[in-house]
């Protein structure tokens, strides 16, 4: 069973929605319909097994080149899963974070985002960082600016100094991350903070992945040595 060496941050990589449908002849849409249930489960998983921060890749800001039709699915079910998960949300103790450039998006939408993250921000029982027009190295843009205009002279500026710049500087680095759907590759997410992380390739698409997948993730992860670059 998984009880020693769980990690403490979880990032996922949330992939194959698309490939997952396309298999059964169903519209994209429909896997991401079946995607944002596994969003609920794992949320579930990593409260059972004391996992205390859960990163999710939901949408990217490369996901803007994707039909129109596509992008509206996804806004339509990130507002759904807002309206139906808000009060399960605060009432599990889950406090939702947001890193990304998310004021980009409608305003109906920026409104219950930031709603949700006022009245979850007491709960202490999961920290859930959902990267919303997320990109990684917009993220480093973004700190950039910020520490200009705070005035730091140049020689100032360290590594303790760009991780506070960050979105959501209070969230740690992920110990582990997870990629769906086979393709093994970071595609622009976490950069700075994944220097150390592990990574955790596996075949499911997105729709299929379910506790025996995170299990097998956790046990591979428990044998792991991290050094961080000692010995
Ligand atoms: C990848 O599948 C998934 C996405 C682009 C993100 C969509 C995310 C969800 C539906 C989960 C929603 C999350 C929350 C927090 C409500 P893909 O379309 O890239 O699949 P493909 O590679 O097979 O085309």
């Amino acid at each position: 069973m998984i009880e020693n060496n769980v990690p403490n941050h979880i990032a996922i990589i949330m992939d194959g929605n698309g490939r997952w449908a396309k298999k059964r002849t169903f519209p994209r849409l429909f896997g991401h319909r079946q995607g944002v249930k596994r969003v609920k489960d794992v949320c579930n998983l990593c409260m059972e097994f004391s996992i205390r921060y859960l990163t999710l890749y939901a949408f990217s800001t490369e996901n803007w080149k994707r039909p129109a039709e596509e992008v509206n699915g996804l806004m339509n079910l990130f507002r759904e899963f807002l309206q139906k998960e808000a009060q399960n949300l605060i009432n599990k103790g889950i406090r939702l974070v947001v890193s990304g450039r998310y004021h980009e998006f409608d305003d109906d939408l920026v409104n219950r985002i930031e709603r949700l993250k006022e009245e979850s921000k007491d709960n202490n029982k999961l920290v859930l960082n959902v990267a919303l027009n997320y990109g990684s190295r917009k993220e480093l843009v973004d700190a950039a600016r910020a520490i200009v205009k705070k005035g730091y002279k140049a020689e100032e500026i360290d590594e303790s100094i760009i991780s506070e710049h960050l979105y959501e500087p209070d969230v740690p680095d992920p110990d582990l991350i997870i990629r769906t759907s086979g393709e093994q590759r970071l595609s622009n997410f976490l950069l700075w903070q994944a220097a150390y992380s592990e990574l955790y390739f596996t075949e499911k698409f997105w729709p299929e992945f379910d506790r025996n997948v995170l299990i097998e993730a956790l046990n591979e992860y428990k044998d792991r040595k991290r050094k961080f670059g000692g010995l």
